[in-house]
């Protein structure tokens, strides 16, 4: 059977070890390393990986060959936290944060999240497409082939639809696939400032069910922090979401240890994310749990902190990780992928190897579609992402440039 195109001469292939469930503790440092490899893709999928010159068979006179050299290859990267969808943008807060006022003491400002909220609500559908457009276009440039996407912009009704009817119409028109989550718990909007109870019930018993009927997203995550949502408020609206059949994630320990992480074990969450200022006692339960940490080095950078989260302690513990952006206007502004898996090395010593591991089979088990990527396992979609460089550990040690030369998304080359 013959290939319809046929990458050659790689300098090294990254396999991730597809083992049915995410890499934790110990396996997230293995990986088959493929020498001079060669890619095959038939059909927009995986048709398989070697090493030297590809077996006869595998070409045929349609068979696109495509030299590859001087290059590696992983899976396409995946980002599996984003708030993508947003209005306006928040530089006029960069003085502040600089001057040391901190993240939540501008949000009690009515500025931060509120901020966005405000920019967001008055924002067209059109203008929150376009956006959301242009950012997954710098996003695919990085070498991200899946982004995850919540709402929360919205907190109200109108709006979260929009936001996430953007998502679902980008996930169509462009390359990058969009895994869609409901986020209407990421604030208290000011209408509701008296009556949060009343905003809680809203979410719970008219959001969440028009989300789950129209087909809006496949996970329900809510920000569980000091000012925000309390562990107990947490508990409640994702207990709702998964009585509906949604899957869920949680923002947990991202400032101060409030709970979440108790949460995420109670409910089996799929994911706790930041995890910042997690504490040990957390990362036992998150461990015994089979909680997925992902984590998001580039807010703790952008928030100009210098407790990052404690990779290594939770791989110890036996956690399976992943490293995603948290792109969005406030505690991230970045669409570069790459940078935030440098800084899993540079800030949260993480090896080369457990970070590739993170942004491909862990965040594919993340975003819960490791059925069809986050390997190179024969029929799983063609998504790759080749760099400039002779060897993988070369992407993480050259930092803050990007090296990404070529995307392919379902065996179609996207980026050159
Ligand atoms: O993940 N933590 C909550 N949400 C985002 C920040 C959103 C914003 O500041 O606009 C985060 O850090
Ligand atoms: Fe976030």
């Amino acid at each position: 059977m013959g290939a319809d195109k046929l990458l050659i001469h790689l300098n090294q292939i990254f396999c991730p070890i597809d083992k049915g469930h995410p890499l934790y503790g110990a396996e997230m440092s293995e990986a088959t390393i493929i020498e001079d490899g060669y890619i095959a893709v038939k059909d927009g999928k995986i048709l398989s990986v070697g090493s030297g010159e590809p077996p006869k068979e595998l070409i045929c006179a349609a068979t696109e060959q495509i030299d590859c050299t001087g290059k590696i290859a992983t899976p396409g990267l995946i980002d599996s936290h984003t708030h993508l969808v947003y209005g306006g943008s928040r530089e006029h807060e960069f003085a502040k944060k600089i001057n040391g006022v901190s993240y939540l003491d501008i949000l009690k400002q009515g500025g931060g999240i509120l901020n966005t909220v405000n920019a967001t609500r008055a924002a067209s559908y059109d203008n929150l497409y376009q956006k959301s457009e242009k950012l997954l276009d710098k996003m695919i440039i990085h070498g991200v082939t899946t982004v995850e996407a919540k709402s929360g912009y919205g907190l109200n009704w109108e709006v979260e639809k929009r936001q996430l009817e953007v998502v679902k119409a980008l996930n169509t028109a462009h390359p990058i696939d969009l895994v869609s989550t409901f986020m209407a718990a990421h604030a208290v909007p000011p209408e509701y400032q008296a009556d949060r109870e009343g905003y809680i019930t809203l979410m719970i018993e008219e959001m969440l069910p028009k989300v789950k009927a129209e087909n809006l997203a496949e996970f329900c995550d809510v920000f569980c922090e000091e000012g925000v949502f309390t562990a107990a408020e947490s508990h409640q609206i994702l207990a709702a979401a998964k009585a509906l059949g949604l899957k869920l994630k949680i923002h947990a320990d991202e400032i101060e240890p409030i709970g979440g992480v108790d949460v995420a074990a109670a409910l089996q969450t799929t994911s706790a994310e930041h995890l910042m200022a997690a504490t040990d006692e957390g990362i036992k339960k998150m461990s015994q749990s089979k909680v997925i940490g992902n984590l998001l080095p580039g807010t703790t950078f952008s928030l100009m902190k210098d407790t990052y989260a404690p990779a290594k302690k939770m791989m110890a513990e036996g956690m399976a990780l992943t490293l995603s952006t948290d792109s969005n206007p406030g505690s991230c502004p970045t669409a570069n992928m790459q940078f935030i898996m440098q800084l899993g090395c540079f800030a949260m010593q993480m090896t080369p190897i457990q970070v590739l591991n993170a942004v491909t089979i862990n965040a594919a088990y993340c975003v819960d579609q490791a059925t069809t990527i986050g390997s190179f396992d024969k029929g799983k979609l063609a998504d790759i992402t080749l760099f400039d460089a002779p060897n993988i550990d070369y992407p993480l040690y050259f930092f803050a440039t990007n090296l990404v030369t070529d995307v392919y998304k379902n065996g179609q080359l996207v980026v050159k």
